[in-house]
């Protein structure tokens, strides 16, 4: 049996405007896991795929060409060029909450490419992860920008330009986010195509906001790559001010992100898509355990902690 794992992810600066040509950044989080297993299968059974965490279990070919799960594991056994007519069992289970904007469509995803490659004893390259999981990642948002799939293939913090080779940086002093779960799901379709709307209907002042928050993400890398943490925080909280103006904030992300504020962190954002989903709040150890205690009064469902290095 092969097991294999893969990290969620947050963005720390540029979502959205990511899908409209400008540059973001997005970490991993350890904190939370996808888990695929491959093992053989009973001779004759085909592939069989069972998500424990959604209690389903189903052979691949009882589901349409467009299902998620069976494009990743047909892109991949195509790519390594050992076939589908193979009995397996492929197994997924994921400890990241779905629809919260930490990326668990393409961390399971991932997870499956890479159980599948080391079964099968070939090295799939992270570009050539990234690229597979792309795919699903269409199927799930329609007209992402792939980020997420980068950014979990390559497990690395990413600054990330569309239809650009990804490129990473370095951290100079490593920092720690606060993660906070507004507990409301952030469907990531639904929010892309609310902004495209949006940006149909005003296209100058969406645009001005897409460039003013592509700048950010710009001085944001510039400021982690100096080690300039406090400067990472303002960032973040003139990013949060541009993604209220672009709509896509609810009344808890804005109660949560004042939370943080307001027990110390040196800037809070919403992450991901918006209007659910998490935020991330920039903490020190001083300030962890109180914005931690903030966020949870403020009614954050769940608040885990990451260090970004
Ligand atoms: C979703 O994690 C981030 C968005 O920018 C969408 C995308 O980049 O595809 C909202």
């Amino acid at each position: 049996m092969t097991v294999a794992y893969a990290s969620g992810k947050v963005i720390l600066f540029g979502e959205h405007a990511v899908v409209y040509g400008q540059p973001a950044i997005a970490v991993p989080v350890n904190q939370v896991q996808a888990q695929a297993t491959v093992e053989k299968g009973p001779a004759g059974r085909g592939i069989t795929i069972t998500a424990e965490d959604l209690q389903q279990s189903y052979s691949l070919d009882q589901v349409p060409a467009n299902d998620a799960l069976r494009t990743i594991v047909v892109g991949t056994l195509e790519h390594i060029g050992v076939g589908t007519k193979r009995d397996l069992t492929i197994t997924v289970s994921s400890t990241i909450p779905i629809a919260r904007g930490l990326g668990s469509g393409a961390a399971v995803s991932t997870a499956i490419v890479r159980a599948l490659g080391q079964h099968f004893g070939s090295f799939v390259p992270p570009q050539v992860v990234s690229n597979l999981v792309y795919e699903t990642e269409k199927i799930h948002h329609g007209t992402p920008s792939g980020i997420d799939n980068t950014v979990i293939a390559f497990e690395k913090p990413v600054y990330f330009v569309r239809d650009r080779k990804m490129e990473t940086f370095s951290v100079e002093s490593p920092f720690l986010l606060s993660i906070a779960d507004s507990g409301i799901a952030s469907p990531t379709r639904i929010a892309v195509s609310h902004v495209r709307r949006a940006w149909e209907r005003e296209r100058e002042k969406y645009e001005e906001l897409f460039d003013e928050i592509g700048t950010i993400a710009e001085m944001g890398r510039q400021a982690i790559e100096r080690g300039e943490t406090e400067t990472v925080g303002r960032l973040m909280n003139e990013n949060h001010r541009l993604l209220q103006l672009m709509g896509v904030s609810s009344p808890e992300l804005e109660g949560l992100v004042e939370a943080a504020r307001q027990g110390g962190a040196l800037g809070a954002k919403l992450s991901g898509a918006g209007r659910g989903g998490n935020i991330i709040a920039l903490v020190t150890q001083e300030t962890r355990s109180r914005v931690d205690m903030m966020l949870r009064v403020a009614g954050a469902q769940d608040v885990i902690v990451t260090e970004v290095s």
